[in-house]
């Protein structure tokens, strides 16, 4: 039987794939430290998890409407409106059953087949995944070539033609940490109003933001940025909340309600017990979230000061939870895959290859483990470069 043309070149995430055969590992009795997943390892607020029980016994557990519940609409949209500094109403949003879904409904509703839309290198691996399922051509923006993964906003310049319909951003940045300067953002947003393109915004680690850096969303930049920009957020990280697979889309009204009516026919509305989860954490800021943020630094630090000793290289990991060295003198010719497959089978420390990111120099780290689980982990990579060319 033939498959569609859309899912024929398809791959699964490489991340969860990493993430599944590290747990298999574990699984068969090794002792198996996973820096390949993009997972907070706190569980989640007490006020998801008791209004997520409160939502199952109230017994109300119904669809809800496609675009999510009113009053969830409503606190994501104060949510916003105070953290980036701009207005936003309840008809700009749309609750999602998560970010990643969010990103693939926004793509469907702006990209045409034959569209291209221009990712930011090194991105997120599923940005092209849904890129292309939305029938649209993914061209790659390099970053700086000095190694900090700056954005060259001239390499963004030269990436656009006539067929460009948007570039997607994230900052904090999956996979190496960078997080956008207010100048390159503005740069940033002058581009895109140049050759009318639409912004789609990543801010699922806006808050993830270290060592005196600041989370800018460029729809605080100016108002005619802000109808642009489709900002995407959600729980997963900053909540904690991976497996409640619930987030949001802001945008105009108009493709607010466009991506709503989409959602209607595809999926319906999201888990009502996760919006009524989410929706807790919104209305009063969950006690945890400070320390978790605490956390976070505390263990970048650990990996900073780790990755000098051994004298590696690579952007300065100021937001997300992600380091993101610049290995490539010690890959053989196999390059960043065979690096992190060898170094799984030897030291069972599980790491994502930059090959994911369009980044084939590195090697991503995600430092969302306990300090002494980290120190583990360095110790293990180290041991692995010893004895390595
Ligand atoms: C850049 C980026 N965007 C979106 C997501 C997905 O978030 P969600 O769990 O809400 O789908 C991730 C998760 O790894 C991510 O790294």
């Amino acid at each position: 039987m033939e498959l569609s043309q859309r899912v024929s070149s398809l791959k699964g995430s490489v991340t969860l794939a990493l993430a599944a055969s590290a747990k298999e590992m574990a699984a068969a009795g090794r002792d198996v430290i996973n820096m390949a997943v993009g997972e907070p390892d706190f569980d989640a607020p007490r006020l998801a998890r008791e209004a997520a029980i409160a939502a199952i016994d109230g017994g109300a557990v119904k669809y809800t409407p496609a675009a999510g519940l009113a009053s969830l609409r409503q606190a994501v949209a104060g949510h916003l409106s105070q953290t980036r500094g701009v207005p936003f109403g309840a008809e700009n949003v749309v609750i999602c059953h998560s970010a990643k879904h969010a990103l693939s409904h926004t793509l469907l509703a702006l990209v045409d087949p034959g569209d291209e839309v221009v990712l930011l290198d090194p991105a997120w691996s599923s940005y092209y995944a849904q890129v292309q399922l939305a029938g649209g051509v993914a061209v790659h923006a390099a970053p700086r070539p000095d190694g900090t993964c700056a954005p060259d906003l001239d390499a963004v310049r030269e990436a656009i033609t006539g067929k460009t319909r948007g570039v997607m951003l994230n900052t904090p940045s999956n996979p190496s940490g960078y997080v956008w300067t207010r100048e390159e953002l503005e740069q940033l947003a002058s581009i895109c109003e140049e050759h009318d393109l639409w912004m789609i915004s990543d801010e699922i680690y806006g808050r993830l933001v270290f060592d005196g850096a600041e989370h800018v969303s460029p729809t605080s930049i100016s108002p005619a940025m802000k109808e642009r920009t489709v900002l995407v957020d959600g729980a997963s990280k900053i909540f904690a909340m991976t497996g409640y697979r619930i987030g949001y889309l802001a945008a105009t009204p108009d493709l607010a309600r466009t991506v709503g009516n989409l959602q209607s026919q595809i999926s319906g509305c999201p888990n009502y017990i996760s919006q009524r989860a989410f929706e807790a954490c919104l209305v009063e800021e969950p006690e945890e979230v400070k320390e978790m943020i605490a956390t976070f630094d505390r263990r970048r630090q650990v990996v900073i000061d780790g990755l000098d000793r051994m004298g590696l290289r690579g952007p300065e990991p100021k937001g997300a939870f992600y380091a993101f060295p610049d290995l490539h003198e010690r890959f053989d010719e196999r390059g960043s895959e065979g690096f992190c497959a060898d170094l799984l089978e030897a030291e069972a420390l599980a790491t994502v290859p930059g090959t994911a990111f369009g980044a084939p120099r590195h090697i991503r780290l995600s430092y969302a483990l306990s300090e002494e689980r980290l120190v583990e982990a360095l110790t293990r990579l180290e041991r692995f470069l010893s004895t390595r060319p």
